[in-house]
């Protein structure tokens, strides 16, 4: 979502202000500006991209200053324009503000705000702040901000600069993420690690509602008591170079291409001698004996990898899995057992409704486990066990590897759960390890398909409707592929168990309208091959996924691709390659951007 860089130093910082929010750029936006102390504050900001906003930084020649705050723009409250876009400033132009997350009673604020005559110019909840911080202004800027804090309610993350102060930059967040960059040449704030990687790999994790007073060369943190903080630097273990394209035209494929290593990272060190070590966690097999219930809380992607883990842990380890989209488990008031487990699975571990979902699980009592790619993110941080996905910096608002590496943790949460309850042999669990590690070589093999999936997607750029089906896991799968075709190529696309379509959707399918089967579960395989037959009776043109050796299926479908033969249970690892790569050329022969699809954002931190 918006994306926030500060910078206090020696250098000059309108260029590392646009450098750092460019490298945020992936989050979505769609309007940006910065502020500099020069004699007052210096405020440019502007609707569009942040060429735009470069180039009006150059028609006035620069903006000199070596203290400012920057902003790339999501819009929640207002559209999109130059005056909704940040920072926001106090009516005098004292006081200048950039802010992540939402003030939920901005309203009520506002209108205290304007009976002391206060005036707005913008409909955004966070001008309301910078008004509020200036009634407030009492010289201190860290008592002005707690008191501000006391009066909002929402998500925040906010960096704060003062004309009076020029020395001098605050920050603070609650359920946004905020980090503290520390290096010989100042100091930064960011909502995002790759904005601050040019210039330092050392930084610190704020925790909501501590405050942090940037200098030059110092950094304070402080409670809402105003207590001084010890906090653990913590290190960026990937350079920039991870963060970057690449040679790539997109990080999408980039990500793509990039599957068999990250899957491999994921599993590699959780696996030896054959047997699978959980050592990041700390269940005994007493613990997983005890577990009733297991409740998936994510949203999007990692919800279809939740719906993938639910088969494979039901199946093998024999425990009842609920799958809850974050967004409605935590509204509705879910019944768990003091024996149940929560996992939650996020990516950037930052999603608010997942989030919440966890804090309500949280509050029931029950213990969690979380699987997210982004370490210190705000549900690691709260979760009492977390296993990381080891993809790496996933830049593309379209998860691929991110996906891939959640999925990659469910075989072997489904394994090591089932050993333990004495589901599955020492022996069994064996080879299926041995089959989990022959992943990684058989991506790389559909990965090599780029050019007949370019063909396919070139030929099928037109399509006004998808229709994406398959039973068990690959209906599991069927949903991402929807997913990734619809989010990035816009062409409307709904994922169907297959054995549902009869009950209404087929009535859709027409003379050449398209349709995906996903046809790679052995036991199920001929139950699909009727629907596939089903659909093509209704003049549909089909395009199918099968494993080698499957062949019956060229009678009944226009194309079929094949991926290597694998064990059912690990299928999705596989089909979903080829539908990430047909969905990227599909979105590029339609001229999308595909890394920063519209109105989309990385990480949703509103709800
Ligand atoms: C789709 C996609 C989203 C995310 C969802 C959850 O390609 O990326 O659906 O999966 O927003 O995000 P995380 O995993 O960061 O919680």
């Amino acid at each position: 979502m918006c994306g926030i860089v500060g910078y206090i130093g020696q250098n000059q910082a309108a260029p590392i202000l646009i450098e750092g929010l460019k490298k945020l750029e992936y989050r979505g936006y769609d309007s940006s500006g910065i502020a500099v102390q020069n004699h007052g504050l210096c405020v440019i900001k502007t609707k569009g991209r942040l060429a735009d906003l470069e180039q009006k930084v150059n028609e006035v020649g620069g903006v000199e200053g070596s203290v400012g705050i920057g902003h790339t723009r999501w819009a929640t409250h207002g559209a999109p324009s130059d005056l909704n876009s940040h920072p926001h400033s106090s009516m005098n132009g004292r006081i200048s503000v950039v802010h992540n997350g939402i003030i939920e009673n901005y309203l009520p604020l506002k209108a205290e705000l304007e009976e002391k005559g206060y005036h707005f110019v913008s409909d955004t909840d966070t001008e309301v702040i910078a008004q509020l911080f200036d009634a407030y202004y009492n010289g201190d800027m860290v008592d002005t901000l707690i008191q501000v804090i006391g009066k909002i309610r929402g998500s925040y993350a906010l960096g704060i600069l003062c004309s009076e102060k020029p020395d001098e930059m605050i920050a603070v967040r609650k359920d946004s993420p905020m980090l503290v960059g520390l290096s010989e040449e100042g100091n930064f704030i960011a909502s995002d690690i790759p904005a601050l990687l040019e210039y330092t790999k050392d930084y610190y994790l704020l925790n909501d509602n501590e405050i942090v007073v940037l200098k030059k060369d110092s950094i304070k943190i402080l409670d809402l008591q105003k207590n001084e903080i010890q906090k653990e630097v913590y290190h960026v273990t990937w350079d920039l170079s991870a963060a970057e394209k690449g040679g790539y035209d997109y990080f999408m494929m980039k990500e793509i291409m990039e599957q068999p290593k990250s899957f491999q990272a994921t599993i590699s060190p959780r696996i030896v001698d054959g047997e699978i070590h959980l050592d990041d966690i700390k269940y005994t097999d007493e613990d997983i004996q005890k577990i009733h219930r297991i409740h998936m809380v994510a949203c999007g992607s990692a919800w279809h990898a939740a719906i993938v883990g639910k088969y494979v842990i039901e199946d093998y380890a024999r425990i009842p899995v609920e799958v809850d989209l974050a967004s409605e488990f935590r509204y509705r008031n879910p019944i768990l057992d003091k024996d149940d487990i929560c996992i939650v699975i996020s990516q950037s571990g930052e999603t608010a409704d997942t989030l919440a979902a966890l804090r309500e699980a949280k509050r029931q009592g029950i213990r969690i486990l979380s699987i997210v790619n982004v370490v210190g993110s705000s549900i690691a941080r709260e979760s009492d066990d977390v296993l990381y996905t080891w993809a790496g910096p996933e830049i593309a608002v379209a998860t691929t590897k991110g996906y891939s590496t959640q999925v990659a943790l469910m075989y072997l949460i489904a394994l090591k759960f089932a050993q333990a309850r004495g589901k599955l042999s020492d022996g069994q669990v064996h080879a299926l390890v041995e089959e989990i590690q022959n992943i990684p070589a058989k991506i790389e093999q559909l990965l090599a398909l780029q050019d007949e999936l370019k063909a396919l997607a070139d030929a099928n750029a037109n399509a006004k409707d998808v229709f994406v089906i398959g039973r068990g896991i690959d209906y599991a799968v069927a949903l991402e592929s929807s997913l990734k075709l619809k989010e990035i190529s816009y062409i409307h696309s709904e994922a169907y168990a297959a054995g549902e379509l009869k009950h209404g959707t087929i009535s859709l399918i027409e003379e050449g309208t398209l349709v995906i089967a996903i046809a790679t579960q052995d036991a199920l395989y001929e139950k699909l091959l009727s629907n596939v037959k089903e659909v093509k009776a209704r003049g549909a043109y089909v395009l199918a996924l099968a494993k080698e050796g499957n062949t019956e299926i060229e009678k009944v479908a226009d194309k079929v691709i094949y991926i290597p033969q694998i064990h059912d249970k690990f299928t999705a690892s596989l089909d979903v390659i080829p539908m990430q790569i047909f969905s990227y050329y599909t979105a590029v022969a339609r001229g999308c951007d595909v890394d920063m699809p519209r109105n989309l954002a990385k990480s949703v931190t509103v709800e």
